[in-house]
């Protein structure tokens, strides 16, 4: 795991857009594998400004999310389908037809999930998969416990993810419950990993991540099974290390 450590969360996310464009660049047919939340928006920013002002396409990129909640029309405020709209493909040139986000509101989710994994190896392989990471070791919505070997399946939200999303809902109850998510093992099969980490609410994670320590009580631990991951965090994130 490449570690780079910058001063601010601007720095981290216009480190981690130049990665993204290199890859665009080399490949102009590249599959990205993208993340919603908080961490990825200064990403998505910069991204937009390199369609605006260096020129880069996304006209033949195809992108694959990580994950949905279940129970939420494609159309609301919340979904992932309307974050990824708003952050991003509104704004780039990006065929909406080459975009993959998990369908949240399939009358069989099981079914789904194996819809999707279909995509990712139909599609893909990734060739760069954004993560983010959550203050308990989630990636995509793989909570601890989540075996490595799991591929596209549904999950229920754990307490703390719950509170920690009910900030963009009117209240708790609010928040769904479950969710379609990649697995561990799909986010394995991505050829180059990109995850990034700002904030002091992050720096434990951060921490436990270093230690090196391999566990399914911290999933972003399968990352070292990987031999291309970055790690881009910034002080705040990285302060407990
Ligand atoms: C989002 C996702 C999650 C987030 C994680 C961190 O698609 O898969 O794993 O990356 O919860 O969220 P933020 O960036 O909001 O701190």
């Amino acid at each position: 795991m490449k570690v780079l450590v910058f001063d601010n969360y601007d720095e981290a996310s216009a480190q981690a857009a130049q990665l993204v464009e290199a890859q665009v660049l080399e490949n102009a047919q590249s599959v990205l594998g993208l993340a919603t939340g908080s961490t990825p928006i200064g990403l998505y920013k910069n991204l937009i400004e390199g369609v605006k002002t260096r020129g880069v396409s996304y006209k033949n990129v195809s992108t694959i999310n990580l994950d949905e909640y279940i129970g939420l029309p494609t159309d609301h405020s919340e979904s992932y389908h309307t974050f990824m709209a708003e952050n991003l493909f509104n704004h780039i040139d990006i065929a909406i037809d080459n975009t993959y986000v998990p369908n949240g509101m399939a009358v069989s989710p099981e079914e789904e999930c194996v819809r999707y994994e279909e995509i990712i190896d139909r599609v893909g392989p990734i060739d760069l998969q954004i993560l983010g990471i959550g203050t308990n070791g989630h990636i995509g919505f793989n909570e601890p416990g989540t075996d490595p070997e799991s591929l596209t399946h549904v999950v229920e939200l754990v307490a703390s993810t719950r509170e920690s999303n009910a900030r963009f809902f009117p209240s708790i109850d609010d928040v769904p419950t479950h969710a379609v998510t990649t697995g561990i093992k799909s986010i394995l099969k991505s050829k180059k990993i990109i995850l990034i980490a700002s904030g002091a609410s992050k720096a434990e994670a951060v921490k436990q991540l270093l230690s090196k320590e391999i566990s399914q009580d911290f999933p972003a631990s399968y990352l070292w099974n990987h031999d291309d991951v970055t790690l881009i965090v910034d002080q705040d994130a990285y302060s407990l290390v």
